[in-house]
C-alpha cells in the first residue's frame, strides 16, 4: 500500500509516517517545512520519500498522489498567532 501524508514532517505527521513505515507501507511525505522539521523524519529517512512542496501547488499534489492508495491530510498552520 502506498500512502501520502501531507504535513508529514510535523508533529502528528511524522509519528504517522513512522507508524506506517513500520507496517511496511510505502510512505510519501509532502511538506513545505514551514513548521515541520527534517529531523522529525531523520530516523526513518531511508525508508520513505520526502517531497518538499506546498499543498497549494496542484501540479506537485498531482505528482505525489500518483499511485497512492490513501492520503492522510495534516498539512496546516496549527498555530493561531501564525495564522493571524
Ligand atoms: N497537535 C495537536 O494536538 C492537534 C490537535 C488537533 C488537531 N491538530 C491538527 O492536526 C494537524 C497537524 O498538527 P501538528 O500538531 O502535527 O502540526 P505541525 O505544525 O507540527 O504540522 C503541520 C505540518 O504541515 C506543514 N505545512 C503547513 N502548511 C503547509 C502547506 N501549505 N503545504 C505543505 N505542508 C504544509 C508544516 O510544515 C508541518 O510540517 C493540523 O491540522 C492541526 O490543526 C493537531
Amino acid at each position: 500500500m502506498r500512502l501520502l501524508i501531507t504535513g508529514g514532517a510535523g508533529f502528528i505527521g511524522s509519528h504517522m509516517a513512522e507508524n506506517f513505515v513500520n507496517k511496511g507501507w510505502e510512505v510519501v511525505v509532502l511538506d513545505n517545512f514551514l513548521t515541520g522539521k527534517r529531523e522529525n523524519l531523520s530516523h526513518i529517512s531511508g525508508k520513505l520519500k520526502i517531497v518538499e512542496g506546498d499543498i497549494r501547488n496542484a501540479s506537485i499534489v498531482n505528482e505525489v498522489m500518483e499511485g497512492c492508495d490513501a492520503v492522510i491530510h495534516l498539512a496546516a498552520l496549527a498555530s493561531v498567532p501564525r495564522i493571524i
